[in-house]
Parts: structure tokens; C-alpha cells; sequence
């Protein structure tokens, strides 16, 4: 009997720890790399950050638009980014676990010169493209879309999804310092800038175009003038008891606004979009 029930005790163990280790925590933070100053990432930092593809006649081509990890199924993007589609998701896919955009997915491992190595990424097919429901691409309000995979993740320490609730909410997005990373133009390893929040107003008013910025959007004036891939998270810290944390989702770079010297990033707001978020990347 005794020892019928210390199998049992080790079998619930056993289950316990099997669904606790599918549970991947989100938005891993090493605080040692928070305010250094570069501009590219170490291959572990942002995990959450891919690169979306198109199929064009017999291989994938990249698109210059960046995805983001939430779930084990999902990724997240602009709806301006997956309108090349036509809603054909066998035609798009992501790689995930990239650093080096010229890196295939072909090799296990690649290393440099120095001897330095990373994994290869990992492709994923994609089943379903679902863009937010109040897109409107003349406006480019609610820039948003999510894909989901034909497989789910196999997290690592280079693929993990980023958190998408904050533990305590900002009142305002506005007037603040938050950090960004995503793929750019000019360089092939994935990247990372800061940005401090302007109001929307104050972007209108850069631009001759009497079009207002989008609803929902606000504007980021960063450091450098890096022209990153649409799709680059904005993310804000989660301290507990004084430590960061972890990152979560703040805003999605929809548009990098030119206007002579100056350059603003136009960052889609996912506040009011979280619970709709949460509710679309549960299964
Ligand atoms: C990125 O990959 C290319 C080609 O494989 C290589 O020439 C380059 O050195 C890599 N960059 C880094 C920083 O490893």
C-alpha cells in the first residue's frame, strides 16, 4: 500500500512537472544588456523576434517585415504586412530563431570566423492569417494581424514568446523610454534600438500631408535612425520587488515616417487590443 502510494506520489510528480515544463516563460530579460549601447543583439536576446516570408515561384523571400512570438502557435505582425498574401497562408512562412537574416534554415549550426556559433533558424509553415477585425488600410488604424503555425514552437533559448500583459499597467505611453528590436535595412543581425513616445499630434504635424497618423498609433523618436523592419516590438519592463523581470508587449512598429532629417516610428498601441490578443492565441 505504501508503496503503491509513493508511485502514485511520483506519477502526479511526474505530470506536474511535464505540464509545468510546457509552460515557457515570456519575455526573458537579462538586465546586464538593458542599457548597453549597442545596436545589434547578442543571438539569445529578444528570442521572440523572426522574419516573415513569401513564397515567390520555387523559394521563400524575405519581406522586410519582422514577427513577434506570443504563443506556441502564434506570431504576431502587421496587417500591412501579411495584405500581400490574399489571405493564401500556404504562400507565407516565418523563420524563427534567426539572428543572422542570411542564415538558412537548412544548417543545424553556423559559426563564424571566430569561431562563434548559433543554431540554424527554424522555418515554420503558417495555417491561418487573422487580421484584426478593425484594420482598415486606408486609414492604417489597427495595424495588426496574427499567424498562426502549422506546428507548434519548440522553445529555446533562442525562441521564447514575449509577455503580453504588463504587471501594472501605464496610465500613459507617452513621455517615456522603451526599448525596441527587430530585423533592419542595413545590417543582418537582429537589432535593437530605444525610443522616446511623442503623441500622435506631434507626428501629424512633422509631415506636410494634412493625413492625421493613424487612431490607435503613437510615435516613437529614436536614438539612431535605423530603418527597422515593420513588425519591431516595443516593450516595456515588468519590475517586481524593485527587479526587472521580464518584457512585454508595448506597441508594433507599423510605419517608419521619413521627413527630411527627422525620423519617427509610427508604433501600433496593442493596449486596447490585448484582451483580443489573449482571447486569439489560446489554443
Ligand atoms: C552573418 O552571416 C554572413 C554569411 O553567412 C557572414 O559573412 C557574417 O559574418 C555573419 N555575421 C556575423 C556577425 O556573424
Amino acid at each position: 500500500m505504501r508503496i503503491l502510494g509513493k508511485l502514485v506520489v511520483l506519477l502526479v510528480g511526474t505530470l506536474l512537472s511535464v505540464t509545468a515544463g510546457e509552460e515557457q516563460k515570456c519575455g526573458s530579460l537579462d538586465e546586464r544588456l538593458l542599457f548597453n549601447t549597442e545596436t545589434s543583439t547578442e543571438p539569445a536576446e529578444y528570442p521572440w523576434m523572426g522574419i516573415l516570408y513569401q513564397l515567390m515561384g520555387a523559394s521563400f523571400e524575405n519581406t522586410g517585415c519582422s514577427v513577434v512570438i506570443l504563443a506556441k502557435f502564434y506570431v504576431l505582425t502587421t496587417a500591412s504586412c501579411v495584405r500581400r498574401f490574399n489571405n493564401r497562408p500556404e504562400t507565407a512562412a516565418v523563420r524563427l530563431g534567426i539572428w543572422n537574416e542570411t542564415h538558412t534554415s537548412d544548417e543545424e549550426y553556423i559559426c563564424n570566423v571566430k569561431g562563434f556559433c548559433v543554431p540554424g533558424p527554424v522555418q515554420h509553415s503558417v495555417s491561418e492569417i487573422i487580421v484584426h477585425p478593425q484594420a482598415d488600410k486606408d486609414t492604417g488604424d489597427n495595424d495588426l494581424a496574427l499567424l498562426r503555425l502549422t506546428e507548434q514552437i519548440k522553445w529555446s533559448t533562442y525562441m521564447q514568446p514575449l509577455c503580453l500583459e504588463p504587471i501594472s499597467p501605464l496610465k500613459s505611453l507617452i513621455g517615456r523610454n522603451f526599448h525596441f528590436g527587430g530585423f533592419e535595412h542595413s545590417n543582418y543581425i537582429k537589432g535593437k534600438g530605444l525610443a522616446f513616445t511623442l503623441t500622435r499630434e506631434y507626428c501629424t504635424s512633422l509631415s506636410s500631408a494634412s493625413k492625421p497618423r493613424p487612431e490607435n498609433q503613437f510615435c516613437g523618436y529614436p536614438v539612431k535612425r535605423t530603418k527597422f523592419y515593420e513588425g519591431a516590438a516595443l516593450m516595456g519592463l515588468n519590475i517586481a520587488n524593485e527587479v526587472p523581470k521580464s518584457f512585454y508587449l508595448v506597441g508594433l512598429l507599423s510605419e517608419v515616417v521619413i521627413v527630411g532629417q527627422t525620423t519617427v516610428l509610427g508604433f501600433q498601441d496593442v493596449g486596447p487590443w490585448r484582451s483580443w490578443l489573449l482571447e486569439n492565441t489560446r489554443s
